[in-house]
């Protein structure tokens, strides 16, 4: 039985499924690298709560008992009594691989580890864990509070029982779980992805300007947001690691990061979360 929940990581997504896994009544702890950038996380979650109860989604009281069930950590080991680990740090194979090592030391054998990649191969991120079997993707999307779906992705490894248990975990998430094989991208990145950069492709070309793609886009389309307010809203230097990540494994120019996508990042424009990206959010 699932009591204990630790998220690693309390970025964009981390704060969330730390935000998540507490209004689901887990006990969770949640793990940033500094005190900074774990005060920021948690000061993202409070907002985010406390604009839940000026919507009137929720009452005073079942704010402040989330916030109680969320300890905040910059020490590993302070994992160690969870039954699940979720990880959302930085879309690099190399960290993403470290820290589980790290984790084989500190946690249980029986432990589940999970990891929020967008692109990675959950096979070779399971590779790299002493117990591959334990071992699965489980992808959120952003923002986590509020979109319904969870991409659910075993590993060649992971055993039978451990998705069918985080199937579970998803719906007691509040989640809508689907389950997607292991291939970068999963399902909604493999088809989102090409989209954003196309729209990249569309502004570099000349084809409209940002806004009029934006414009065009949610009004033609229906869409909740332009790909421009989108990408920005994912973060522009994941959405290029994603990209270059799908890039190596298809080899299709369609996944091919464009060259403006490239200087954003390398200009530090990386979108909402950087107070600017293609639109200026300061
Ligand atoms: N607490 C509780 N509820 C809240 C809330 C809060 N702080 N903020 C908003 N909500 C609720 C609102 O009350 C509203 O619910 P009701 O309809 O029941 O009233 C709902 O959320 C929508 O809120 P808003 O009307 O204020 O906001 P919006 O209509 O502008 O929608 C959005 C915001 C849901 C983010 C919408 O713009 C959207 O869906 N954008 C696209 C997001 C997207 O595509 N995400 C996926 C990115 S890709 C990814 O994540 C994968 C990857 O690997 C990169
Ligand atoms: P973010 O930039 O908001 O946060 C990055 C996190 O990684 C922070 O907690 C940071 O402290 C940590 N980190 C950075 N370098 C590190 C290192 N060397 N060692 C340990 N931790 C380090 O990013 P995010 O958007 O929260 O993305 C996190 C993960 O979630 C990525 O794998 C990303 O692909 C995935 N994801 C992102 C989105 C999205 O829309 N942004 C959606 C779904 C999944």
């Amino acid at each position: 039985m699932i009591e204990r929940v630790g998220v690693i990581g309390c970025g964009l997504m981390g704060s969330g499924i730390a935000q998540i896994s507490a209004a689901a009544g887990f006990d969770t702890v949640v793990r940033e690298v500094d005190d900074d950038r774990l005060a920021h996380g948690l000061s993202s979650i409070a907002r985010f709560l406390d604009k839940g109860v000026e919507r009137g989604k929720l009452n005073e009281a079942e704010r402040d008992a989330i916030v109680g069930r969320i300890r905040g950590t910059t020490a590993l080991e302070d994992l160690s009594d969870v039954d699940v680990v979720i990880e959302a740090v930085v879309e690099d194979i190399n960290v993403k691989k470290e820290l589980f090592q790290a984790l084989d030391e500190v946690l249980p054998v029986e432990v589940i580890r999970c990891s929020n990649t967008s692109s990675l191969s959950v096979t070779e991120l399971a590779a790299s864990s002493a117990h591959p079997q334990r071992f699965i993707g489980l992808h959120f999307f952003n923002p986590v509070p509020l979109m319904e779906v969870v991409e659910v992705i075993p590993a060649l490894t992971t055993a039978p029982e451990i998705t069918s248990r985080v199937v579970e975990l998803a719906k007691l998430l509040g989640k809508t779980p689907v389950v997607a094989s292991d291939r970068p991208g999963f399902i909604v990145n493999r088809l989102l992805v090409p989209f954003l950069l196309d729209a990249v492709r569309a502004l570099e070309d000349g084809t409209g300007t940002k806004e009029d793609i934006d414009a065009g886009m949610k009004l033609g389309c229906g869409h909740p947001m332009g790909p421009f307010e989108l990408l920005d809203f994912v973060g522009l230097d994941t959405t290029f690691y994603v990209a270059n990540i799908m890039y190596d494994e298809f080899r299709e120019p369609r996944f091919a990061p464009p060259p403006l996508l490239k200087r954003m990042v390398a200009a530090g424009r990386l979108g909402r979360k950087a107070g600017r990206g293609f639109y200026d959010y300061e």
